[in-house]
């Protein structure tokens, strides 16, 4: 995560999981590399001032996860960049789209500003563009407009089932859309009951142009993961999200198991079902757990 200003600061309820100024997140990014991590996803904890009911900030040049991107991949070439394709860091309402008069989601008009949101950062240096919003159409979308600019080597990580979970707290105190939230994402995000709609998600986003796909949540939604994998054989990555995380973090805090064989056989659980990659906030934990092995 990352913030304003120097320094890291601790979130609330998500354990050592903190939020790095510019000048963190280099020492947090070299020494990740240093223990064979080559992947980064960044989020940004956007000032309230900055959020707004149109969400222009997503796309400014300079907004802070751009200013990141820049410096990262200016710094550190060898590192894969991540970006969260959403307004909801941005929206006054806490949502991943533009509100109706009615309250729910309008799809349609959120599409253009994605589409912006994702060119601003791949001219920023993000290498991987993941829209996360579970918006129809968005992958086609982007995709075409990445083309259009020049970014044809950019990949697209889609979010592509998305479930309406529990386990998202953490993240949303992260970034500091939980306040602002009304009401709930259900209207986009999947219902949890739901397995082949799973499927036919992916399918479109595939379709439309998705180098990979995620999965999100992980560990509840691994029947997921091994169906989407046998049906597509496309990279298939699962989603550890910040609940997740916490739980393990609170049952380690409560001396309930042991550190270092719980977190690696839930990470192994995700490599026994099919996913390709794994994105968790314990990665650099697991690294150095996983030097020790060798
Ligand atoms: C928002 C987004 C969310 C997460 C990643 N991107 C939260 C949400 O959908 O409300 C959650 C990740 C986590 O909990 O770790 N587009």
């Amino acid at each position: 995560f990352v913030q304003e200003g120097e320094g890291s600061s601790p979130i609330p309820g998500f354990y050592d999981v903190a939020r790095h100024g510019l000048d963190a997140l280099n020492l947090q990014v070299e020494q990740a590399l240093g223990l064979g991590i080559r992947i980064f996803a960044l989020f940004p904890q956007v000032p309230a001032s900055r959020k707004s009911e149109n969400c222009e900030e997503a796309w400014r040049e300079d907004n802070l996860v751009n200013r990141a991107f820049r410096q990262l991949s200016q710094r550190f070439p060898e590192a894969l960049l991540i970006g969260d394709v959403a307004l909801d860091p941005y929206s006054a309402s806490g949502h991943d789209g533009f509100l109706r008069e009615d309250g729910q989601v309008d799809n349609d008009s959120t599409l253009d500003a994605l589409v912006k949101q994702a060119l601003a950062q791949a001219a920023a240096g993000c290498h991987i563009l993941a829209p996360s919003d579970m918006m129809d159409g968005r992958i086609g979308a982007i995709r075409a407009a990445l083309e259009a600019d020049g970014f044809q080597d950019s990949l697209l990580l889609s979010y592509s089932a998305k479930y309406a979970s529990a386990f998202y707290g953490p993240f949303r105190d992260a970034v500091g859309s939980r306040g602002q939230l009304k009401g709930d994402k259900r209207g986009y995000q999947m219902d949890p009951t739901n397995s082949a709609e799973a499927l036919r998600e992916t399918e479109m986003d595939l379709s439309e142009g998705a180098d990979l796909v995620m999965v999100k949540p992980g560990l509840p939604y691994l029947d997921i993961v091994t169906r989407i994998k046998a049906a597509f054989a496309v990279p298939t990555f699962a989603y550890q999200v910040s609940g997740e995380y916490a739980m393990l973090q609170a049952g380690i805090e409560a001396g309930l198991f042991d550190p270092r064989q719980a977190t690696l056989e839930l990470l192994l659980a995700f490599k026994r079902a099919g996913a390709d990659g794994v994105l968790t906030y314990g990665a650099t934990k697991a690294a150095r757990w996983l030097a020790e092995i060798d």
